[in-house]
């Protein structure tokens, strides 16, 4: 088994430069397949999701064509199949933008269940009420959904919960069906607003994006396009986390400071300083942390893809903090990680989603791990170093020998 081992307690100071959104780029790729002509897409991060999702529309028939880790063209007039289904597409959340996108362009598709990070029981229910409402069947059988129409039709969707996959789901769909559709209650995240932005520069009518209410006038055809994804504010995020709890003083580069917002209150309720650029957010700290209360919401909220990470620096704060996960009923299971490294935590409330205290999210393998590495081990474990294994040798080493002075780490692989 490969494994990292990793010497933390050291403050971070230096420079580092942020990647494309996955989940923006995990719609965008889906969405690159509902024109016949070809699509180039930038800015791509190179991690499993993306790698399993191009694989999924390579084998359907499209063309990809991989020009570099962060480049791809797609040209989806050589699809023959609308079923999409194998052992690793059935792993991935993102497998459902698939379905959106097929049903959309070809009034059909035939796409495995979705997979993903065991964080609650994840629902589609919202994504099939949508399609149904624009006149398609939808059944689920032998592990796939199966959707027809048709034709689809413009119409009017009011979202119970406010959710990130299936405003996009629909608003795919919508792009290619006839009329009108309305989308209430949308989600605002900043993936959002970029899906939309590339189908936009497809030839699709899409306004609102961004705000509650979402309208979609469909259009006939799509075209070419060269678009870039936008910074990923988890992965912006989570290395300022990392500068909070090492203490130090880092710019991070190639990021939206607006999209980072609700982070960068929290940290500077945590008692670190954070200065905002045009293109960069420059967070400095001493290491010393106040504890505060969070409350995961969709954006402009607190995301809860960065609970982990806030619940971790939390877990070094002086006093009492809480944690309230409010979007999702099972995303504390990383508790029991931290617990053994010596966090004093404990999991309240009448959904357990209210915790005091910390924690290490399977999610967040590569940034968590090093999150912990940048903490003073001893603090934790009385050791004097922390062995981790490494999931993602592909994304986790190139970060590691670019940043092994930022992040103070000694990384040695053994296999
Ligand atoms: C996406 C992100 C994930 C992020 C989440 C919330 C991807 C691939 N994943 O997940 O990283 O944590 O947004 O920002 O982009 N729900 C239903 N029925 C549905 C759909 C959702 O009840 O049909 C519920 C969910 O169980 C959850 C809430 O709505 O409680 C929000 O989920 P949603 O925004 O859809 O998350 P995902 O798209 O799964």
């Amino acid at each position: 088994m490969e494994q990292y081992v990793i010497k933390g307690g050291n403050p971070l100071n230096g420079e580092v430069e942020i990647g494309g959104a996955k989940n923006a780029a995990l719609a965008i790729l889906a969405a690159a397949i509902m024109t016949d002509e070809t699509v180039t897409i930038e800015n791509l991060p190179n991690v499993r999701d993306i790698n399993v999702l191009l694989q999924a529309i390579a084998e359907i028939g499209a063309m990809v064509d991989r020009i570099d880790a962060h480049t791809v063209k797609i040209n989806g007039s050589f699809i023959k199949d609308v079923t999409v289904d194998n052992e690793f597409i059935r792993r991935i959340r993102a497998s459902y933008y698939l379905i959106g996108a097929l049903l959309g362009k070809y009034k059909k598709a035939e796409v495995a269940l979705p997979g993903g990070c065991d964080i609650g029981s994840r629902p589609i229910d919202l994504h099939i009420k949508g399609f149904r409402a624009m006149g398609a069947e939808v059944d689920i059988a032998h592990g796939l959904v199966i959707a027809e129409a048709e034709k689809l039709n413009g119409t009017h969707i009011y979202l119970d919960k406010v959710s990130v996959g299936a405003t996009i789901n629909i608003m795919m769909a919508a792009s290619m069906a006839e009329g009108k559709t309305v989308i209430e209650n949308a989600a605002k995240e900043p993936h959002v607003v970029d899906v939309a932005n590339f189908l936009n520069s497809m030839g699709a009518n899409i306004r609102g994006a961004g705000t509650d209410v979402i309208r979609i006038v469909g259009v006939e055809k799509l075209h070419k396009t060269e678009y870039s994804v936008i910074p990923d504010q988890i992965e912006a995020g989570t290395f300022m986390f990392a500068a909070a709890a090492a203490g130090g003083d880092v710019l991070v580069k190639d990021v939206i400071p607006k999209h980072l917002e609700a982070t960068t209150a929290k940290l500077v309720e945590a008692g670190c300083k954070v200065e905002e650029f045009d293109d960069a957010v420059r967070i400095i700290s001493d290491g010393k942390l106040h504890h505060t209360q969070v409350t995961t919401l969709p954006y402009p909220g607190f995301p809860t893809d960065m609970q982990p990470q806030m619940a971790v620096i939390l877990g070094i704060a002086e006093g009492t903090s809480t944690v309230t996960e409010s979007i999702f009923e099972n995303r504390f299971k990383y508790l029991d990680e931290l617990a053994r490294m010596g966090a004093n935590v404990k999991v309240e409330g009448k959904d357990n989603n209210l915790l005091e205290l910390i924690a290490a999210d399977p999610a967040f393998n590569m940034t968590l791990e090093q999150l912990e590495a940048c903490m003073d081990p001893a603090r934790y474990t009385g050791r004097s170093e922390i062995q981790v294994t490494a999931f993602l040798k592909d994304v986790v080493q190139p970060i590691l020998d670019a940043n092994k002075e930022l992040l103070g780490v000694k990384a040695d692989i053994s296999v």
